[in-house]
């Protein structure tokens, strides 16, 4: 397994953002899938920064949220698309048709996922994702429980997180909460996958991630199995590997 253990978190955020250069750089019509969440804000401005300072081109590059929340505004702070259009894509001045996004309101979500998936395929398929880890191991939405064999759906969030949402909202009970997310079985099939985890928080679930068995009660284990996929941990995520 490929795994990467940086000493403090600067070093990680600048290895995930040189990372996710590399790729832009190597493949002009690179199709990226990113994640949001606490672990990625700095990579994303480390990408940002060393853009404006040394600007190449990123005319043809694909950048798409790996999942998103259903029945917010997407104009919601805490929705992905906003979340990776001010952290990100504005910085990159990222094209609008270069820029991909899972609807959050629609009223036929199945046909809005088998159209997301066809778009990125038509696109050539996933070159880079990058991932963040749950608490509980999920990737995307993809909470324990489900199939490897998942393709993108409308999944259930975790309960903590549908709870501060539905705050944050002000999104009634009888309003339903989703993630958009692409299934395990699309994630496994990314060319290539930085899994970035940091913080002792997720040290456990990284020894499980990495060295527990594959089973969908940690749907990131999946990535063991993975030709290409980095494992991106600071000394805290780090914790119980040797
Ligand atoms: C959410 C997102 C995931 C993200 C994960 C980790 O569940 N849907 O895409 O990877 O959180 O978030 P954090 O980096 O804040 O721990």
């Amino acid at each position: 397994m490929n795994i990467t253990i940086t000493k403090n978190e600067l070093e990680f955020d600048t290895i995930s953002a040189l990372r996710i250069i590399a790729e832009m750089l190597a493949r002009p019509r690179a199709v990226i899938g990113l994640s949001t969440g606490q672990t990625t804000i700095n990579m994303y401005r480390i990408v940002g920064e060393i853009y404006r300072q040394h600007p190449f081109n990123l005319s043809e590059i694909t950048l798409f949220g790996v999942d998103e929340v259903t029945n917010v505004p997407r104009e919601y702070s805490g929705a992905c698309y906003t979340m990776l259009k001010t952290q990100i894509v504005e910085t990159l001045g990222i094209k609008e048709t270069q820029f991909l996004m899972p609807p959050t309101v629609s009223d036929n979500f199945e046909k809005e996922c088998r159209r997301y998936e066809t778009e990125l395929q038509t696109r050539g398929g996933i070159d880079l994702l990058v991932l963040g880890l749950g608490m509980n191991g999920h990737l995307g939405f993809n909470q324990p429980g489900t199939p490897f064999e998942s393709t993108t759906w409308v999944s259930r969030m975790d309960e903590a997180l549908e709870a501060r949402i539905r705050k944050e909202t002000g999104t009634p009970p009888e309003k339903e909460l989703g993630g958009f997310t692409l299934g395990l079985k699309n994630i496994t099939h990314s060319r290539k996958i930085i899994l970035a985890a940091k913080g002792i928080q997720k040290a456990e679930i990284v020894q499980k991630m990495l060295y527990g068995p594959v089973t969908t009660a940690v749907p990131a284990s999946i990535l063991q199995l993975h030709p290409n996929c980095n494992f991106l941990l600071d000394a805290g995520a780090a914790k119980y590997i040797e």
